[in-house]
């Protein structure tokens, strides 16, 4: 089985992912923020490409039962219910409801990568869980990175080296391309202190400027739920 990375969506187009079997990453803070969703009980969450379409999305088939969430430049975009912090998404707030979700970086990725056969959502919460899964797929693998408004993002990539370490650990028979030999050596060089990485990290820096500094501790948290997002027929719902 091949483990392949992508540092950015730009690298691929959508008919590239057609039948593949694709992680997306983006721990600062979508793939986070969407884990804790589920997590935390959504029914769903939808991912969408743009804020228009997450407007139109909400007004139509969802019914009363939705709630908006995302941020443009990291903060909550108007009229939107919910930001991007995973704080939000508490019980509370998210239980049953359907998640219509906008991010610069995140869902854009998730969207880009609609036409896999499976597409799953991962960051360090959930890193253990999505390696066990893929250990029983037994597929090839193309983790997604979602970046920094396409350009290469150290927490991601950083994540996406952990997730292969793991793999790699328990079966040799995964082979690396370059891409996933680069990330597993970042994992070995900045993987050992995931919250001082994250808060050193360029999106870390600016969450921290722009006052969100303890989401970088949510977003840290290693292996704190089994919950994996999976994506089909146009929404992530938990995988069963
Ligand atoms: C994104 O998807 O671009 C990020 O989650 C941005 C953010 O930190 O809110």
């Amino acid at each position: 089985m091949k483990l392949d990375v992508l540092f950015s969506p730009i690298q691929a187009d959508e008919l590239f992912f057609t039948g593949k079997t694709t992680i997306v990453i983006d721990v600062l803070r979508a793939s986070s923020t969407i884990i804790t969703a589920l997590a935390n009980g959504a029914k769903e969450v939808v991912p969408v490409g743009t804020i228009e379409f997450a407007v139109k999305v909400s007004g139509g088939i969802f019914g009363g039962q939705t709630l908006l969430g995302g941020e443009r430049n990291t903060k909550k975009i108007e009229g939107f219910a919910l930001g991007n912090s995973p704080t939000e998404y508490s019980k509370e707030i998210v239980s049953g409801k359907s998640i219509v979700f906008y991010s610069t970086n995140g869902s854009r990725a998730i969207v880009k990568a609609k036409y896999s056969a499976n597409l799953f959502v991962c960051s360090f919460n959930n890193l253990n869980a999505v390696a066990k899964h893929l250990k029983q797929l037994n597929e090839d693998v193309i983790i997604l990175c979602s970046g920094n408004n396409n350009f290469f993002s150290l927490e991601d990539s950083v994540c996406a080296g952990m997730l292969i370490n793991e793999l790699v650990n328990v079966d040799k028979n995964f082979t690396l391309t370059d891409s996933s030999k680069s990330a597993l050596t970042l994992f070995k060089s900045y993987g050992k202190n995931i919250l001082k990485l994250l808060s050193e990290s360029d999106h870390g820096e600016l969450l921290i400027t722009n006052g969100f500094e303890s989401d970088l501790k949510d977003c840290a948290e290693l292996n704190s739920t089994e919950v994996i997002p999976h994506y089909s027929a146009n929404v992530l719902k938990v995988l069963k």
